[in-house]
């Protein structure tokens, strides 16, 4: 079977800086991938690579075996790649179902017009309050989100991902700013996207025990390149990863 993503040569240069210089990885389906590196790595440019925010300067994406690297972010989200922000990005002003039922409006291909398609509407709606409720966020469905805990409101932005219905789930730094103690439920939640769902995840994350907890395999970004891509144990086995990641933090 194909990979569900592979990059080749994958680069990005912002003004005549190198932030990302030839990344060549693929990532299995239902694998979950860890990315870990020092602060300004790329790992959050990666993303914005892989979800069409920023263009390549060079290399290929490839994704459920076609070329997606000039689609549009709209595109790729129609394909099935979704991400989370390093920070939170919800509807503060709308309630947790709107912010879901949007997500799986799209996911269910039409408009967001309510009033011409009543039946679809109401799927919509389903799959959100199943979604939410999936997320243990079921009985706040109709708080409005600004309202939400941080804890609650990475749940929220995960809720919005399973309803948007996408097979590759791009996480960057999901447990940025919660708490110790809420951290090994969203740990659980994170692992559920591969064990229950069948999602393919790629997370950036700081917290070495969470990555090591979740990651089938573990990327390591160093001043733009890919030092290694490997199981947990090669990884932190690796002199060079040692010397240039895990000596200074763990
Ligand atoms: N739009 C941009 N314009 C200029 N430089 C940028 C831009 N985006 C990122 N950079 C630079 O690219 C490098 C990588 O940034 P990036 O945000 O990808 O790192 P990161 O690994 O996600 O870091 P962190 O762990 O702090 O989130 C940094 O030096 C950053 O300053
Ligand atoms: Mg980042």
């Amino acid at each position: 079977m194909a990979s569900a993503l592979s990059v080749s040569d994958l680069s990005l240069n912002i003004g005549g800086a190198k932030i990302l210089d030839g990344i060549t990885l693929s990532v299995d389906h239902n694998e979950t991938l860890g990315i870990i590196g020092p602060n300004g790595a790329g790992k959050t440019s990666l993303f914005n690579l892989l979800s069409g925010l920023l263009p390549a300067s060079r290399g290929t994406i490839h994704y459920g075996g076609r070329e997606i690297t000039n689609s549009t972010p709209y595109q790729r989200g129609r394909a099935g790649i979704a991400r989370t922000f390093q920070t939170s990005s919800v509807f503060n002003n709308l309630t947790l179902l709107e912010n879901v039922r949007i997500a799986a409006q799209a996911a269910l291909g039409h408009s967001m017009n309510i009033t011409k398609n009543a039946y679809k509407f109401s799927k919509a709606v389903d799959l959100a309050k199943e979604s939410l409720q999936q997320l243990g966020l079921g009985k706040e469905m109709h708080h409005i989100a600004g309202s939400l805990s941080h804890g609650d409101k990475r749940r929220l932005e995960i809720a919005i991902i399973l309803a948007s219905q996408a097979d590759l789930i791009l996480l960057d730094e999901p447990m940025a700013g919660l708490s110790v103690e809420n951290v090994p439920a969203l740990v659980e939640i994170i692992r559920s996207l591969a064990t229950v769902h069948k999602k393919t995840v790629l997370i950036v994350e700081h917290h070495m025990e969470v990555i090591l907890g979740l990651a089938d395999r573990i990327a390591v970004l160093n001043y733009g390149e890919l030092i290694i891509c490997d199981t947990p144990e090669k990884v932190i086995a690796n002199p060079t990863v040692q010397a240039a990641y895990l000596g200074a933090s763990l």
